[in-house]
């Protein structure tokens, strides 16, 4: 396992959810809370993984790829913020659609550009081993995570 091919794992688990989420009827309201109560749980663990070890990592070795970093760090600041307001917010309210559409644009939107405008740099520029270290970190961080979105470093950025 590499650092990268965990990431990329993370975000084809959130893409299923996020189309059965699509699939969901209308008032299917148990499901649809039952889904992003799990998108929280994912997207939390991911981003917090990637701000705590592999986002740092890629900004001290990759250094060309530090303006990406920045941009992303951005995305997930919106993303975490919400998360966070999903939480709480009532399926049955007639915003809960609009804004899990809004998030999923969002992190498409993100995970389009981290897959292919800045992870193939970094694959060049660390090379193998060190990405199997930061998996192996990355895969231990995750069990330390958070399930509260807030408590991501870029919430409070
Ligand atoms: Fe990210
Ligand atoms: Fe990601």
């Amino acid at each position: 396992m590499d650092a990268i091919v965990l990431l990329k794992e993370d975000h084809k688990t959130v893409e299923k959810l996020f189309k059965q989420f699509e699939k969901a009827g209308e008032d299917a309201y148990d499901e649809k809370r039952k889904l992003v109560d799990q998108m929280i749980e994912e997207l939390t663990a991911h981003t917090y993984i990637e701000e705590e070890i592999f986002y740092p990592a890629v900004r001290a070795e990759a250094p060309d790829v530090s303006e990406h970093v920045l941009e992303s760090v951005e995305e997930h600041h919106v993303v975490v913020w919400m998360l966070s307001e999903l939480k709480d917010l009532d399926p049955r309210d007639e915003r809960f659609d609009a804004k899990v559409t809004v998030l999923m644009e969002n992190v498409r939107h993100h995970v389009e550009e981290e897959e292919n405008e800045w992870f193939p740099e970094v694959r060049k520029a660390m090379g193998r081993n060190r990405l199997q270290e930061l998996s192996d970190q990355m895969a231990k961080a995750k069990g330390k995570a958070p399930d509260e979105p807030l408590a991501v470093p870029s919430a409070k950025q």
